[in-house]
């Protein structure tokens, strides 16, 4: 059975006060122990959460680059995260992808270093409005997985985190039976990697997820998880974690 997974992307939020009071929030808590959960502060805070949150919940990058040092001004490397005890990053997400102009190409290369030197990603993929409208999601989907598996072999270290543009930080969340339909198609297509990758990869879903749509999401056959956003950095993210009990 594939461990259900909860991560919190708080993206460019947060200060020390407030970043140290979502931390004491997590450590408090009762957390299902059926859950795996990584927080992804933004950079600066990495070592601070890392420092203060309890042990059990792990700590993810929002980013991270595809060379192993150098003169790279602005990023920071896999061996620099491993080095503070950072296990995972998330890599492709949409606001990289459509504001810092990522493409399909340089997400499955960082993917490919990250995984190949021991950091777990979390791998995002999803349409656009536009794109949904179309007809095209599955198609869309499916050209970013296929960028990843040019590239990367070790999938026990991929986690898939399905994110429709539309519904991003938009209150406008994909109905159980959409989401369920593109992790369905997501899984078919993992199929094409092998039977194991298909049954073992946990396919997570993003979009304005929050303490009252996450049960319904968390009881459809395909939906491993969540990647949550504004929701992370409030108490409610507890029962976010929470929502399978
Ligand atoms: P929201 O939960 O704020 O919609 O953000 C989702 C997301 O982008 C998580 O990576």
């Amino acid at each position: 059975a594939r461990k259900f997974f909860v991560g919190g992307n708080f993206k460019m939020n947060g200060s020390i006060s407030s970043i140290k009071e979502i931390v004491n929030n997590l450590n408090k808590a009762v957390l299902d122990a059926e859950v795996e959960i990584v927080v992804a502060p933004p950079a600066l805070y990495l070592l601070l959460v890392r420092e203060h949150l309890r042990s059990g919940i792990e700590v993810a990058a929002q980013n991270v680059y595809d060379k192993p040092n150098g003169a790279f001004t602005g990023e920071i490397s896999v061996s620099q995260l491993k080095d503070s005890n950072i296990t995972w990053t998330i890599l492709g997400h949409s606001e990289r992808r459509t504001i810092l102009n990522e493409t399909d190409e340089v997400v499955a290369s960082k993917s490919k270093y990250a995984t190949e030197n021991g950091l777990g990603v979390i791998w995002c993929c999803g349409e656009s409005l536009e794109e949904r409208e179309a007809g095209k999601t599955i198609a869309v989907v499916s050209k970013q997985l296929e960028a990843l598996k040019a590239q990367v072999s070790d999938w026990s270290r991929i986690v898939i985190a399905y994110e429709p543009i539309w519904a991003i930080g938009t209150g406008k969340v994909a109905t159980t039976q959409q989401a369920q339909d593109v992790h369905k198609a997501i899984r078919d297509w993992l199929r094409g990697v092998s039977d194991k990758v298909a049954d073992e990869t946990r396919i997570l879903y993003g979009g304005s997820v929050n303490e009252k749509n996450c049960g319904e999401l968390s009881k459809q056959p395909d939906i491993d998880g969540f990647l949550v956003g504004g929701a992370s950095l409030k108490p409610a993210f507890v029962d976010i974690i929470n929502c399978r009990k």
